[in-house]
């Protein structure tokens, strides 16, 4: 049996404690305890829960109970807490974004292959069951070829002040549709961003991706009120579409519809076959729940988790580019494997 402590106990943090401490009932793990540099925080957070606290990490870095560790801490921090766990034989759940920076990103990798300690990254729509469920029908050939991808993740609110939405939002979609178009890297990223509330802050971006013949775009702002919280993808095949609203992670619509193309004497004629459209029902699992209970299942195990170091530092490589092509008005190409 495992026994797991959460690092950092902010906005997120909390969702991790509430699932872990599920996993606990459910017997699936031993114990849970939490750290968070602020005491209050981790006491009330402790005290509703009537788990053990503390603030200072290091005491869990030497406390031979404790197995592994989901760090949910400020971005920046990422890099220096999942090395020292790992050095201390602890398995590690890092949340995304990875690090702030693919060289340290990098470096995560090669400790946790050379420690054989288990590294995991929260790209938590890797365990989303309707995610799931729309790519085994994709790899199935259900959709035809992949003609176009988009994600829209809007919503309104204060902009963070440690990274804009490439890193914080867009991160999952690059994840998604390399996830989606089975591949590590697209041929080429292209970004326009825009900051109006900070200087060196984007709250709006448009990522493209190339994919070859399939482009795939994403669409991140926290300025915009108008949709209330949308967080969506589309995936549109010549044989089908299909439509996710991530908030709902047991549907997956499907739109029966394609364009067939004909020829009569030598002139092409184009014609929409509309056969419906429905809804998939999926068995409802929450995303995070999945996510944990993966991770416990790796550390027992000691298998390779789904969203694992090198996904988290492919996901860091793009938005780096992403970021990188917003400021110079570039695309950034990667090379064809
Ligand atoms: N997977 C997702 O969908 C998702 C969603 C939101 C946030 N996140 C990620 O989770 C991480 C945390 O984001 P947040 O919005 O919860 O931040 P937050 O600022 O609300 O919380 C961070 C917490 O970490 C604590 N902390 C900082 N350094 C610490 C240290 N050395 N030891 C112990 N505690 C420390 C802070 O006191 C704070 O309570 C970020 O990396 C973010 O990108 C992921």
């Amino acid at each position: 049996m495992t026994s797991i402590a959460v690092i950092g106990t902010g906005y997120w943090g909390k969702n991790h404690v509430r699932t872990y401490s599920e996993l606990a009932d459910e017997g699936v793990i031993d114990n849970v305890k939490i750290c968070d540099l602020d005491e209050k925080r981790a006491r009330e957070l402790g005290e509703a829960f009537n788990i053990e606290y503390l603030t200072d990490y290091k005491e869990l870095i030497s406390d031979p109970k404790v197995d592994a560790v989901s760090i949910v801490t400020p971005s920046a921090t990422h890099f220096q807490l999942a090395k020292e766990f790992m050095e201390a034989g602890k398995d590690v759940l890092v949340e995304k974004p990875m690090t702030m920076d693919s060289a340290q990103a990098k470096k995560l990798v090669e400790i946790s292959e050379d420690t054989g300690q288990i590294l995991m990254v929260g790209h938590i729509f890797r365990h989303h069951p309707a995610v799931k469920e729309l790519k085994h029908r994709i790899d199935l050939g259900e959709f035809g070829k992949i003609q176009h991808i988009s994600s829209n993740r809007l919503s309104f609110g204060a902009p963070r002040k440690d990274m804009g939405v490439i890193y914080a939002l867009g991160i999952h979609e690059v994840d998604m549709f390399c996830y989606l178009m089975d591949r590590e890297y697209p041929y080429s990223i292209f970004t326009a961003a825009s900051q109006c509330l900070q200087t060196d802050i984007e709250e709006t971006a448009m990522i493209t991706m190339d994919f070859g013949s399939t482009r795939a775009y994403a669409f991140e702002s926290w300025l915009i009120a108008a949709y209330g919280k949308q967080r969506d993808l589309v995936v549109v095949g010549s044989e089908k579409t299909a439509k996710i609203d991530y908030l709902k992670p047991q549907e997956l619509q499907i739109f029966d519809i394609r364009v067939a193309e004909q020829d009569f004497n030598g002139n092409t004629t184009f014609n929409v076959e509309n056969e419906g459209s429905y809804t998939i029902p999926i068995p409802y699992a929450e995303p995070l729940k999945e996510e944990l209970r993966h991770f416990v299942k790796c550390i027992n195990d000691r298998t390779k988790p789904i969203s694992d170091g090198t996904i988290g530092l492919h996901a860091v490589v793009m938005a780096e580019a992403a970021l990188e092509s917003a400021t110079t008005g570039k695309s950034v190409e990667f090379t064809r494997s």
